[in-house]
């Protein structure tokens, strides 16, 4: 077990509530303050503001050791501060640091040595930057550590409590230590370094994973091109311990809170010092190319889309959130509807209120494909796994399935009735295609 201490958290978002609540779980205290009203009003109440899977249960559980704030004064007896703000793009694709300095600003007025943690992503630089402001504000009391989350929504808690390893960069030695001493309990490895090198490991860790992201789309687009299964070569490919399995799975493009703001945030660190990140590019362009070709795929077998009626069968950005922002159902939603189709949508969790204007959404999946000419599988629900069924293949206008997340079995879909479409798959035997 830790040595219990007093922990700050600037922001009750979904890092900064997924931080909190296992940082209370290890037993600390923990005092998360935001500046909106309502979720703070919601938090005390005990409801939870957004869907992740084991939060609920931790929070409930550290109740004693939690407590929800809008008043930064009451940060004051923290040891450490985490900052947990949201960091989205500029329209230069920079990262926006404004809600970063706000939480500066609020800093509490405190005699004790208190150690600013930055867990939200911010370029490299921006440690040696908030360190300057704090020296200039005379501020000599906070220190200043990287501490760079690598959590992945539906498996936070998880991925808190048991993570690979913990990235540590400080300026100064003795912060590096308190702030360890802080995860005492987690058994993983420690990357003590600098500031820069910590703010980098998160950007180039994203970049990598998205790079295998689009790597492996292209592979599927090639495997539909010359007849080769894209689920047999990730198969096989990933045996090679030099590669390993992950992220190998192809689809039609990353999306989420982080891989795309990150992507840019990089590219344009990058450029912003002279360099021209090639490769980073290129893996931003592939991902937004494949999530249009859903569209060509739909054009193949009902040619023009105009009246068309077309399920999208999940909205979130992946399974096991309800967060679909920069999700793909975004793009393929207002893609369909400016060429005229019908769109329907349905998803267990996700509500897209304002940002699918004129699109019908649905309670349930027969509801969603309901006289459609196809649906779409968009997110990789569990509920989607046995789509091939009688039911709905009576309920569809067209029996055309257009599975964006590799997740039915080509052959049994066929079988069952199913026109077949995913990524990378082999076509129909004799199809012709
Ligand atoms: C964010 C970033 O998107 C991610 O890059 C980073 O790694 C961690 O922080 P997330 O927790 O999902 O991720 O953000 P969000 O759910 O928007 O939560 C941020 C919270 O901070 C909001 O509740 C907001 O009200 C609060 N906030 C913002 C403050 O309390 N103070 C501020 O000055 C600004
Ligand atoms: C990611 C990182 O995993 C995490 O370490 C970081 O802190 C934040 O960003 P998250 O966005 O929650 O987490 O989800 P993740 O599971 O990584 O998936 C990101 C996107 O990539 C999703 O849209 C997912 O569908 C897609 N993906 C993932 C693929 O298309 N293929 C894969 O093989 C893996």
């Amino acid at each position: 077990m830790a040595e219990a201490r007093t922990i700050g958290i600037f922001g009750a978002g979904w890092v900064g509530l997924v931080t909190g609540g296992c940082l209370a779980e290890l037993g600390h205290r923990v005092i998360v303050r935001d500046v909106v009203p309502e979720r703070i009003e919601a938090l005390q109440a005990g409801r939870m503001p957004f869907h992740e899977p084991e939060l609920p249960e931790v929070l409930e559980r550290n109740r004693d050791r939690l407590h929800y704030t809008l008043d930064a004064n009451e940060l004051a007896e923290a040891d450490a501060l985490f900052v947990c703000v949201q960091t989205p793009p500029t329209y230069s694709g920079d990262a926006d640091l404004s809600y970063v300095w706000a939480a500066l600003d609020d800093l509490p007025q405190s005699g004790r040595r208190q150690i600013l943690v930055m867990k939200s992503t911010v370029p490299v630089g921006t440690g040696e930057k908030v360190n300057a402001a704090l020296e200039g504000r005379g501020l000599t009391n906070v220190g200043y550590v990287s501490n760079p989350e690598f959590l992945a929504e539906g498996s936070a808690v998880r991925d808190f409590i048991d993570p690979d390893r913990i990235v540590i960069g400080a300026f100064a030695e003795e912060d590096g230590i308190a702030v360890e001493k802080l995860y005492a309990g987690i058994e993983a490895p420690v990357v003590r370094t600098d500031v820069a090198s910590a703010e980098m490991i998160k950007l180039a860790a994203n970049a990598f994973l998205m790079t295998r992201i689009s790597f492996i789309n292209e592979i599927a687009n090639v495997c539909e091109a010359v007849g080769a299964d894209v689920v047999e070569v990730a198969r096989g490919v990933g045996l090679d311990h030099r590669l390993g399995p992950h992220f190998l799975r192809a689809g039609i493009g990353y999306g989420g809170s982080c891989f795309p703001k990150d992507s840019l945030a990089l590219k344009q660190l990058a450029s912003n010092s002279g360099y021209h990140f090639q490769l980073l590019s290129a893996v931003i362009e592939v991902n937004e190319l494949q999530k249009r070709r859903v569209i060509s795929k739909l054009g193949k077998h009902l040619g023009k889309l105009r009246g068309k009626k077309i399920a999208l069968l999940g909205l979130a950005f992946k399974a096991g959130t309800d967060d679909m922002r920069e999700a793909p159902s975004l793009v393929l939603a207002s893609r369909l509807l400016s060429e005229g189709a019908d769109v329907r949508a349905w998803d267990p969790v996700a509500n897209p209120g304002e940002l699918m204007k004129g699109v019908v959404l649905c309670d349930s999946v027969i509801d969603a494909v309901r006289g459609a000419d196809a649906a779409v599988i968009v997110t990789e629900w569990d509920e989607l796994r046995g789509l091939a069924s009688p039911e709905v293949r009576e309920a569809m206008a067209r029996p055309l399935i257009i599975d964006g997340r590799n997740i039915l079995d080509p052959a049994e879909t066929r079988r069952a009735g199913f026109a077949y479409e995913g990524v990378g798959r082999q076509p129909e035997p004799n199809s012709g295609s």
